[in-house]
Order: structure tokens, then C-alpha cells, then sequence
């Protein structure tokens, strides 16, 4: 684990662990966990300077922070990630499950659904075992995931909707066994986020998609919905509740789907 040692405190700090914390919304989450009670892990695939520095972003905010790489559809890597996490610090009590992808040039057919889905659910059972009473999982996903088949998505989102739905889905299917670890399980969705490469890609491949949304509303931003998932990770109140960021006439329309 890469990153500066953790500094001692009074109290034995709170391990949360930030899934694609390198940059987008994934590094402001981190950045708004800064407090000298938290210690958090920058988990990224291979952007290292950006994770480096948002580590030294929480330290100079007086909060503690390690950069780990780890390409979450690599098994072996999660597998290692999880027991750095064992050996220096022994628990983990909060997980982000932040990092999404597929939209990426030349990915693969696949990837969408192994990392959406796939490596979502293995990381959960790999960190699992280190998460006790009280610990909690926030799921981080995008209205047009969450609510996907209702609402119908532009062509090229439609493989991210669908295998982001499946990985809220089968979370949601482990959440009895969540619960007998005493672990929660929330979830966050967003409305499209204003100034995020999602929204750049989007807009280049199908700018009626994202003009459709802005006419609705101002879209919010990266530190609305970071603030959002902070306070779903702060909370022990919110097992198998849904949290939902702007797109108020998606809420409106369609409140009851995925609540449980
Ligand atoms: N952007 C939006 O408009 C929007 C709206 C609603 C919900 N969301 C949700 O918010 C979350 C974050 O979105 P974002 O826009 O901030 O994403 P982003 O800017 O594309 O950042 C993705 C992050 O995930 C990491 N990552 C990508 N693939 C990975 C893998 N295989 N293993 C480990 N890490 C990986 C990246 O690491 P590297 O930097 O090292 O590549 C990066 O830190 C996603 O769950 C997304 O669905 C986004």
C-alpha cells in the first residue's frame, strides 16, 4: 500500500476503502472524508500521481490516506488489496463501491458487465470477512442505471445501465447475508453529473441525451453527489435505503423501483 504512513491517533481511526478514488467523483468522496478519525484507501487502476495526490489532498485537510492500486477485474489484485488492508489495519468499516467503467475506447464487449457486476460482488465477498458490526457498503450508481429498463438510456449506454443494474441487483440479493455480518447496504444515485468525462463521452456520442436532461434542471455536481455518498457512509440508519441526487422527474416518475 502505497501513500504515507498512517499517523497515530487517540482513537483507533476508521477504515473506509474508496473504489475509483483517483479522480471524478470517486476522489471528491475521499477528499470530503478528510477528519482526523478516518483513515482512508485510495483504491485506483493506473492513474498513481492522481491518487498520490489525493492522498496528499486529505493529509494537508488534517485526515489520513493510502493510495492501493488494484484493477478490480483482476482477482489476484483485489485479493492483495484486501489483505494489505488486513495486515495494517485489521477491519475495514466502510466500503465505497464507486469505481464504474465501459465506456471506455476498445474495451471489450465484456467488461462492462465484469466490472459492474463481476468485481462488485467479488470484492464484497473479499472484504466482507474484515467488515464487522456497524460496518457499511454504499453502492454508487447513476439514475439512468438504476432505473434501467423502465426508462429507456441512449444505444451506447445501454451496456453500463444494464450491468450496473445487475451489480445493484446482486447486492441487493446478498443483503441477508449483509445483514447477518451486521453489515449495511445503501445505495446512491445521480441524475447525470455536470463537468464528468460520463458527461463529456455522452455528449460527444449523443447530445440530445444530455440536453434532454439539463432542460429539466441544473445537473449537480461532483460535490453535491460526493456529499451525498459521505453522508450514506456517515450514517448507520440507512440499510436498504436508495438516495437519490437531482433528476427529481425521474424520482417522481418511477420512486418505488429498486427500493427495498
Ligand atoms: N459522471 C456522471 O455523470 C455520473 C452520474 C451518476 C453516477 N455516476 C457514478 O459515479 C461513479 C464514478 O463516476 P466518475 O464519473 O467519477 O468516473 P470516472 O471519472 O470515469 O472515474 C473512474 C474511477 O474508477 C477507476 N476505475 C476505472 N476502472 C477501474 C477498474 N477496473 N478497477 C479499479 N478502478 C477503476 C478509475 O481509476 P484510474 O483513474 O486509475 O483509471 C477512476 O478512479 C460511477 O459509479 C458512476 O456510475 C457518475
Amino acid at each position: 500500500m502505497e501513500g504515507l504512513a498512517l499517523q497515530p491517533t487517540a482513537h483507533e481511526p476508521r477504515i473506509v476503502l474508496v473504489t475509483g478514488a483517483s479522480r471524478g467523483i470517486g476522489a471528491e468522496v475521499a477528499r470530503q472524508l478528510s477528519d482526523p478519525g478516518t483513515h482512508v484507501v485510495i483504491n485506483y487502476r493506473e492513474k498513481r500521481k492522481r491518487a498520490i495526490s489525493v492522498v496528499d489532498d486529505i493529509r494537508r485537510r488534517g485526515g489520513h490516506a493510502s493510495a492501493v492500486q488494484a484493477d478490480l477485474t483482476d482477482t489476484a489484485a483485489v485479493a492483495s488489496m484486501i489483505a494489505g488492508i488486513a495486515s495494517q489495519f485489521g477491519r475495514l468499516d466502510a466500503l465505497a463501491l464507486n469505481a464504474s467503467g465501459g465506456l471506455e475506447r476498445g474495451a471489450d464487449p465484456s467488461y462492462a458487465i465484469r466490472l459492474n457486476r463481476d468485481a462488485q460482488l467479488n470484492l464484497t465477498h473479499s472484504a466482507l470477512p474484515l467488515m464487522t458490526t456497524g460496518a457499511r457498503i454504499v453502492f454508487i450508481t447513476s439514475h439512468q442505471a438504476h432505473f434501467y429498463p423502465e426508462k429507456p438510456v441512449p444505444d451506447d449506454y445501454v451496456p453500463i445501465a444494464q450491468s450496473k443494474r445487475a451489480g445493484e441487483n446482486a447486492l441487493r440479493d446478498l443483503q441477508p447475508r449483509l445483514s447477518q455480518h451486521g453489515v449495511g447496504l445503501a445505495v446512491v444515485s445521480s441524475d447525470m453529473i455536470d463537468g464528468t468525462i460520463i458527461i463529456r463521452l455522452l455528449e460527444r456520442r449523443d447530445p440530445a441525451s444530455v440536453a434532454a436532461r439539463r432542460a429539466h434542471a441544473p445537473l449537480p455536481t461532483v460535490e453535491e453527489f460526493a456529499a451525498a455518498i459521505v453522508t450514506a457512509i456517515n450514517s448507520s440508519d440507512q440499510n436498504g435505503r436508495t438516495t437519490y441526487v437531482g433528476g427529481a422527474d425521474y424520482r417522481t416518475a418511477t420512486a418505488q423501483i429498486g427500493q427495498v
